[in-house]
This record gives structure tokens, sequence and C-alpha cells, in this order.
């Protein structure tokens, strides 16, 4: 088949690569040229595990290609991204411009598939009117589904293989054609439902992930009260055969949990009360460990030196969208006359910045690990010792031993451990 995906980012490219990997003719469409001028070279500008060998032999085959404009096609995908507005409701802006661009090359038979995650009731009701207009009957002269993906930045190419999905057609055929076309490489289940059943459900799994942080975000801020120490409540119920306690941290960030239970909260927002509180919650993360720090080093006199480790949304990705480590550096710097400076090497960013973690921390009055990437695990903590100013350490993500600090003559403090409580 002729496929035409429509956005080249984290979702879009392996999309493309997976088809054209499987038998399929790909044209990738993007607005920025440096995406097209890459895949074109059989390189790719983002991080992810084996997307670029996979890119390379599907360009070098001739499966795999990108262009700015669409061309007719079989199937068009749309994965372009779908953001929140500062009133936290969805952006359609690039989903309407995206299908717009494919009206002028639209054929009876064609195949319009929305896999960007959307408010429900994006597919049926707002592209299926933007096709109406264009004088094609959805489900009768194109058909039209949602096929969200689940993948895990890091695992994009294995997951989308492996994983299950669900595929919602505004009809039943649709629905049927699209699984068929997915089949080419999926090898998990893919299930047949209804586009806005299958939206709520993709908005529902990350709302469900959101909502478990928020409840794991008050009872490390509960502990800290108490006495208690959260990590080990966590660690203990979680014996328990049918629980399942998240993590907490600080705050939640991602262009999906953190933005995907507004889409719900837009519809609804008198009855969606736990999902907004839960939003509210993990949001309210940043301001919390900046009331931390403000603590910590209250004793310092003058400008208070402050190195971050990590400032990425989650470990050992080169993803800083909605990073919460963005919002705690902002307070720093703007509200609490901080001097930050942060280290991470995994992505390019304006502001105070060091590739070395020793020479970001000298004469730092404290160390703050905000995202647990792989490197910062094993750190050389007399060397620590020896240039900070102060020996003090605050780890949001409860990735060091407190003892290695301590018989070291550092002080070491943990999210959600209330033995140093205030
Ligand atoms: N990344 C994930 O793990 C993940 C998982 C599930 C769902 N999603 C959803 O998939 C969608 C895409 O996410 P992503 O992570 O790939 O985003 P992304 O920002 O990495 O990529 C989007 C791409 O679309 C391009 N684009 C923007 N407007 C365009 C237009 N009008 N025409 C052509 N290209 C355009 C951008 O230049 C960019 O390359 C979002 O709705 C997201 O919520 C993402």
């Amino acid at each position: 088949m002729n496929i035409c995906i429509i956005g080249l980012g984290y979702i879009g490219l392996p999309t493309a690569a997976m088809f054209a990997t499987h038998g399929h003719n790909v044209l990738g469409i993007d607005v920025n040229q440096k995406v097209i001028d890459a895949l074109n070279k059989g390189k790719i500008i983002i991080e992810e595990p084996n997307l670029e060998e996979t890119v390379n032999t599907a360009v070098k085959n001739g499966s795999l290609r990108a262009a700015m404009e669409p061309e007719e096609s079989d199937a068009f995908i749309i994965c372009v991204p779908t953001p929140i507005k500062p009133d936290k409701t969805a952006d359609l802006t690039y989903v309407e411009e995206g299908i717009r661009k494919i009206l002028p090359y639209l054929k009876k038979g064609n195949i319009i598939i929305l896999e960007s995650t959307s408010p429900p009731g994006t597919t049926r009701d707002f592209i299926g009117s933007i096709l109406k207009e264009a004088g094609f009957v959805p489900g009768e002269d194109v058909y039209l589904a949602y096929c969200p993906e689940r993948v895990l930045p890091g695992r994009i190419l294995i997951e989308l293989k492996e994983n299950s999905r669900v595929v919602g057609g505004i009809n039943e055929e649709s629905a049927h054609v699209v699984k068929k076309l997915y089949e080419s490489f999926v090898r998990g289940e893919i299930y047949i439902s209804e586009a806005t059943t299958a939206e709520m459900c993709k908005l529902m799994e990350n709302t469900y992930r959101d909502v478990n942080i928020a409840l794991a975000n008050e009872l490390a801020m509960l502990c800290e009260k108490m006495g208690v120490n959260a990590w080990d409540v966590i660690k203990y119920a979680n014996k328990h055969p049918r629980v399942n306690l998240h993590m907490p941290g600080p705050g939640v960030g991602g262009h999906c949990i953190a933005v995907d239970p507004w889409f719900i909260v837009e519809k609804q927002p008198e009855r969606a009360k736990i999902i907004n509180l839960a939003r509210n919650t993990n949001d309210g993360m940043p301001h919390y460990v900046f009331e931390k720090i403000k603590d910590l080093t209250k004793n310092v006199e003058g400008k208070i030196k402050v190195c971050i480790l990590g400032i990425t949304y989650k470990p050992n990705v080169d993803d800083m969208r909605e990073s919460p480590v963005i919002e705690l550096i902002h307070l720093l710097n703007e509200q609490g006359g901080f001097e930050t400076v942060v280290v991470d090497n995994h992505v390019n960013f304006e502001g105070s910045k060091e590739r070395d973690v020793y020479t970001a921390a000298k004469d730092a009055h404290l160390l703050v690990l905000a995202v647990n990437h792989n490197e910062f695990k094993e750190l050389d903590i007399p060397r620590l010792k020896n240039i900070m100013k102060c020996p003090v350490v605050f780890d949001t993500r409860n990735y060091w031993a407190a003892d290695a600090f301590e018989k070291n003559g550092m002080e070491y403090h943990l999210l959600g451990w209330g033995r140093n409580k205030s």
C-alpha cells in the first residue's frame, strides 16, 4: 500500500519506518525541513534506540522518503502534536492543518487514521465534519478511524510491534480495514472498537497513571509530616497482590500523562473532579520541591547555588516537554533568587548548564537529583564533599542510598522521607 504519514516525530517516524520495512511504500510529511532532509539521508534528529538503522534500511530500499507536500496515497495517518493551550484545552490546530493538507489528494476508498491523542469526539465530529465539508461521507467514501499508540520512549520500535492496541472506527468497516493495515507489523492483539471509545480509552490509560502518581505524591507529602519513609510504605504496600502504588517525584511531565487528563476535564469539568485534582496535585509538585529547597538552604547567607541533575521529563530520554524540572528551575531563579546550574547531556537547552557534574557542583550549597539518568547513579561522593560549599544532597527520586553519602560526611535528604521533617 502507499501510505502517507503526516508528522514525523516520536510517533510518526517510527510508525513510518515500521510500515516501510513491512512491505509498504511510505511518504513522510513534516513542516520541519531538518526532519525531511535528515530522513532522506537515512538519518534522524531524535534519540531512539535502533530507529536510525531502521530508517536507513527503509530509505536505502526506496520504501521510505520524506517531503513537505503529501501525494495521492491509499492511507493517510495523522501523527501531529496535540498540545494543551494555556486554558488547559486541547489545541487541535495541527490536526486540522494535517487533515486540510491531505484533502487535495484524497480519493474515494482512501483510509484516514488519527494517531494523535485527542479529546473524545475528535475523529468522529471534528475530522468527520472537515471531511464532510470537502464532500466526503466518512465511513462511506473514505474509511476513518482512531488508532492510538502505547509506546514507551526508549523502546518504541519494540513496543510498536509487541503492544496490543485498540482501533476505533467511525463504523465497523473502517475499524476492520485499519486493523488489517496495522497487522502488517503489529504482533500484539488489535482490538476493534468505536472511535470515541478508543479516544476515551487512550486518555484514561494516561489519566489512570496521573491519578496514581498524584496519590503517591500526596503520600510523600503526608509521610514527610509523619516521620515516615513513603518509599518504604510503597515497597511494602505493593507486596499486597492487588496493590500497585506508583512513585512520587518532583512532578509529572511529558506530553502524554501531564496533558491527556485535561482533554477529559475540558469536556465535563464539573464531573471530572478526581482527574482535575490529580492534575493540580502533580502540577503543584515543582512548587513543593521549591519550598523544600528553600528550607534545606535556609541557613545559607548570600547567593545560594543549587546544582540540578537532570532536566528531561523522565530518565534516559532527550525529551523536555512539560518537564516539571523546568518549572522548578524557573521558581528557583525567578522567585527564589537562587543561582542554578543544570547538568543534562541528553538535551540542549537555554540557561545555565554544565556538561560535567563536578564542574557544576563546585561551590554549590545543594545538589538536587531531579531526573534519575543512569549516569547519575554512581557519583564520586568524596569528591563532591570536597568541592561543594555545603555537602548536602536532595534526592527527589529515591535513586541514591543515604548511607553512601552519610558515611562520607554528606547530608542526604529524600523527597517523601519524614526523618528530615521540618
Ligand atoms: N511520543 C509518545 O510517546 C506518544 C505516545 C502516544 C501518543 N502520542 C501522541 O502522538 C502525537 C504526536 O506526538 P509526537 O510525540 O510524535 O510529537 P512530536 O512533536 O515528536 O512530532 C510531531 C511532528 O509533527 C510535525 N508537524 C507539526 N505540524 C505539522 C503539520 N501541519 N504537517 C506536518 N507535520 C507537522 C512536527 O514538525 C513534528 O516533527 C501527539 O498527539 C501525542 O500526544 C505520543
